[in-house]
């Protein structure tokens, strides 16, 4: 099965992006897929972003795939600007998607309130995401919930494209985790945990120290009563549950057993070392990657090369449904090369 999924640079990685990214890309491998993660470096300069921070966090978000499990011979993982047929399938898919579609993305309207210079962007943003997806022939898309509405709307691109100029994309699927495909934040728990959109406090970054994760957790917000169990009028508890279930692995019925009657101090406590485990191996694992950037940039260039490969059919597919003249001679729009007429 093939399997594609992205992640932006910017923005210190999290917990949530742990439960509905990192921890789904490494166990496709588990299953044997074939799969490419994307560093997704140009959906970064979408809102306002620093150059120089934009380069460092794209090492340390590669250093974070890898540590999370991601092994470099059975998985892609490239940045997102080494492979040109991005931005070149994006150009072509805008033609098939409308200003309507867009304009009712959640995360535009969310992302848009927050900016004081709107780009031009971060409105088409979506469209990028739709080629990301469409020129690896994707069936299946790991992603956290938040996802869902950008994936619908490659799914609907597709099918638009397909009929209109003749099938050439897979549709894909989404797969989003059955426990823990929306962490929420700590200390807020109506709104997800985001590094952007957050609270400080509610949120826990991959690289958080131990004793840092262990404030956060004691600090959590939790509702009224004292039961660990779960209910729509308790978010705050409910999402430590769920916490504690991806953190462990343990079946959730179970964990609210466990803890019948201990209050929520004493579990609180207890989540936050099963992060505090969870975490701490990764943080070794990440130190160690990061300290050897060259050994990252052979890895990346590697995967680079194997997306290329996997990508330019479908570009030149797309261009040769579209209608452009193909030249015989030098380079086409797109990685072309010369074709036989
Ligand atoms: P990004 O970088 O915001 O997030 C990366 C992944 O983390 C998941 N995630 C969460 N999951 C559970 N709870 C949370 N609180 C939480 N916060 C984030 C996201 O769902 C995502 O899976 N637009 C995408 C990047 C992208 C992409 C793609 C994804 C670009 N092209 C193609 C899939 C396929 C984004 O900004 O994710």
């Amino acid at each position: 099965m093939r399997i594609f999924s992205g992640i932006q640079p910017t923005g210190d990685k999290h917990l949530g992006n742990w439960s509905g990214g990192f921890r789904q890309y490494a166990a496709t491998q588990d299953r044997g897929d074939d799969a490419f993660f994307c560093i997704v470096d140009l959906h970064s300069i979408t809102v306002e972003y620093d150059p120089e921070e934009l380069r460092e966090q794209t090492l340390d978000l590669a250093a974070m795939l890898f540590a999370t499990g991601l092994d470099p011979e059975r998985s892609t993982v490239f940045i997102q600007s080494h492979v040109p047929a991005h931005t070149e399938a994006a150009w072509l898919l805008g033609s098939a998607t409308s200003f309507g579609e867009l304009r009712r993305m959640t995360q535009f309207k969310d992302k848009a309130e927050r900016q004081e210079f709107i780009s031009a962007g971060l409105f088409t943003y979506p469209v990028l995401q739709a080629a990301d997806i469409l020129l690896y022939q994707t069936d299946a898309v790991p992603v956290g919930e938040d996802q869902r509405q950008h994936i619908e709307l490659a799914r609907d691109v597709a099918e638009r494209f397909n009929a209109r100029h003749g099938e050439t994309f897979t549709l894909p699927a989404m797969i989003a985790p059955e426990v823990g495909g929306r962490i929420m934040d700590l200390q807020e728990p109506e709104r997800k945990m985001s590094t952007t959109g957050g609270t400080p406090q509610g949120t826990v970054r991959m690289l958080d120290e131990p004793e840092v994760v262990r404030k956060k957790f004691k600090s959590a917000v939790t509702d009224s009563g004292s039961e660990v169990l779960r209910a729509d009028d308790k978010p705050g508890i409910t999402n430590l549950i769920e916490i504690m279930g991806v953190a462990t692995g343990e079946p959730l019925e179970g964990i609210e057993s466990r803890y019948d009657g201990a209050g929520y101090g004493a579990f609180k406590t207890d989540v936050g070392e099963a992060v505090v485990e969870l975490l701490a191996p990764i943080q070794a694992r990440y130190h160690e990657l990061r300290s050897d950037p060259r050994e990252l940039q052979r890895l990346l260039a590697r995967g680079a090369e194997k997306a290329r490969e996997a990508s330019d059919p479908t570009l030149q597919a797309m261009l040769d449904a579209m209608g452009f003249v193909r030249s015989e001679f030098g380079r086409n729009f797109g990685a072309a090369r010369p074709r036989e007429l």
